[in-house]
């Protein structure tokens, strides 16, 4: 019989892409993916418990999906509730004492299991149960990367796939080491293997997923490793893949081989996310990053003496345990000096059980919340600038989806700046097809004039078409 699933995503791309390899374990068992939990058979959270707002998110919508279980259990229908993911691995057995209604917990390294943890709700179910009690956050041995679907549930121009996940790194203020577990890389014949399925199903661009991506050191057939580097290298290769990312990568790891792969591949994209968090020594030794401004400041140099219109990125949190005023004063003074081209920043929020959210000097709320308004305006700044720098340029751009107007596609800079393309300037419509006169483009890499900015998108019209 045929079911439906409906997942729900929060947190990072590796959920996303986890998401997406739930719904493909879950396809030969007859369930399709549904966009709303109003239809669905399972509901999937796969949740992210990297703040305390995200995994307050989570215990609403639960409270959201037992109303709908209830209503469904009146009418006789049965609607099963997992929750996967980083909360569910931190805190598995205290969300199902705090929310009955969860049928199945399941963690991040488990989900290539998820057949037969239905099977055993339900069995539950049908003993009498108004919900299952299946828990399984274990670390197996056997990876999840060996048991997934040769066929994907999904399509489109621009896919993630993961390469390397879990952290050895500890930063004091982080869960990821504890909900993703140990570094692990897979061996780059499976990753190229993955690329080349993805390539023949109509994708141009990959990013490479990794906790620290820049870690990698997969294995090669021959018994030796390689590094991202030589990946990437490696799946320049494969014909058809036009543009390789990578995220998230750890200061420490930014060696020379991927630092050039930016000046010698040119499938790779000039735009690297190289999360700093602090612009103070002594708080990044406080974080144990292991990296120091100046250390940073040298990879900032050597990447753009490799590639010098470098896009960069970064996260930041302000308000980290005994930061002064002149500690984040360094912060300020460390993005003057980079200029990203765009940001994420957070206020510290403590984590139960890392070793940050136990240090006495904690940051008063209103200060970070000042803090944060300081920094973001700087950030908008000078996003605003490295878009409007933009205007007048040519760019190569992938086009992913409709845009709100007619004759408008949305796709991506290789700086990953959203681009509003206006197609019908151009005469070249490509395959036109009578009902979307436009939709031959889609998915391609075009040539575009960018014709205006604003701080998060740019405009622009088609030049022509490349491939
Ligand atoms: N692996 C990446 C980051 C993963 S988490 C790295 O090493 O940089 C994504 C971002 O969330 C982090 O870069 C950090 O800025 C933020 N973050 C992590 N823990 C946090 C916490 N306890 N409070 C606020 N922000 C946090
Ligand atoms: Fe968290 Fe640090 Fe690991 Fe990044 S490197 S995932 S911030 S512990
Ligand atoms: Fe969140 Fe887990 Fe990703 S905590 S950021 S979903 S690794």
């Amino acid at each position: 019989m045929s079911k439906k699933v409906f997942i729900k995503t929060y947190g990072c791309q590796m959920n996303v892409y986890d998401s997406k390899r739930m719904a493909d374990v879950l396809k030969p068992h007859g369930y399709s993916v549904s966009e709303s939990s109003d239809d669905a058979d399972l509901v999937i959270l796969n949740t992210c418990h990297i703040r305390e707002k995200a995994a307050e998110k989570v215990y609403s919508e639960i409270g959201r999906l037992k109303q709908i279980k209830t209503a469904k259990a009146a009418q006789g229908n049965d609607m099963y509730i997992a929750v996967a993911g980083c909360v569910a691995q931190a805190e598995g057995p205290e969300m199902m004492r705090r929310a009955p209604t969860i049928d199945m917990v399941l963690g991040p390294q488990t989900y290539h299991r998820l057949p037969d943890m239905l099977k055993t709700a339900g069995e539950q179910r049908a003993a009498g149960r108004n919900s299952a009690r299946v828990l399984d956050t274990e670390f197996p041995t056997e990876t999840k990367f060996d048991h997934l679907p040769e066929e994907s549930a999904y399509s489109g121009p621009a896919a993630f796939l993961t390469v390397q996940e879990g952290c050895d790194k500890f930063c004091t203020f982080c869960v990821v080491p504890y909900t993703r577990g140990a570094e692990y890389s897979r061996p780059i014949a499976d990753i190229v293997e993955e690329a080349k399925r993805l390539v023949a199903s109509g994708v141009v661009e990959i990013t490479l997923l990794g906790q620290n991506v820049n870690a990698y050191h997969g294995a090669l057939a021959d018994g030796g490793t390689a590094n991202l580097g030589d990946l990437i290298h490696a799946l320049d290769q494969i014909e058809g893949l036009g543009r390789i990312r990578y995220t998230t990568s750890h200061p420490r790891d930014m060696d020379d081989t991927l630092i050039n792969a930016h000046r010698d591949v040119a499938s790779c994209m000039p735009y690297l996310h190289l999360p700093v968090q602090s612009g103070s020594n002594a708080i990044l030794d406080a974080m144990n990053r292991k990296h120091t401004r100046e250390s940073y400041f040298d990879i900032i140099d050597r990447l753009r003496a490799a590639r010098p219109d470098i896009a960069l990125s970064s996260d930041f949190i302000v308000g980290f345990p005994g930061e002064t005023d002149q500690d984040f004063e360094d912060t300020l003074d460390l993005v003057r000096r980079v200029k990203y081209a765009q940001a994420y920043s957070f206020k510290y929020s403590p984590r139960p059980g890392t070793p940050a959210s136990v240090i006495e000097q904690q940051v008063d709320e209103s200060v970070k919340s000042e803090r944060l308004a300081r920094l973001q305006a700087l950030l908008n700044e000078h996003q605003l600038e490295f878009n409007t720098n933009s205007i007048g340029r040519e760019m190569d751009i992938l086009l992913e989806r409709e845009g709100k107007l007619e004759g408008q596609l949305l796709g991506r800079s290789p700086y990953l700046q959203a681009v509003h393309v206006d197609v019908t300037s151009h005469e070249n419509t490509l395959d036109a097809d009578a009902d979307k006169p436009y939709s031959g483009f889609m998915g391609k890499l075009v040539r575009v004039r960018i014709t205006e900015a604003g701080p998060n998108s740019l405009k622009g019209e088609l030049v022509g078409a490349l491939h």
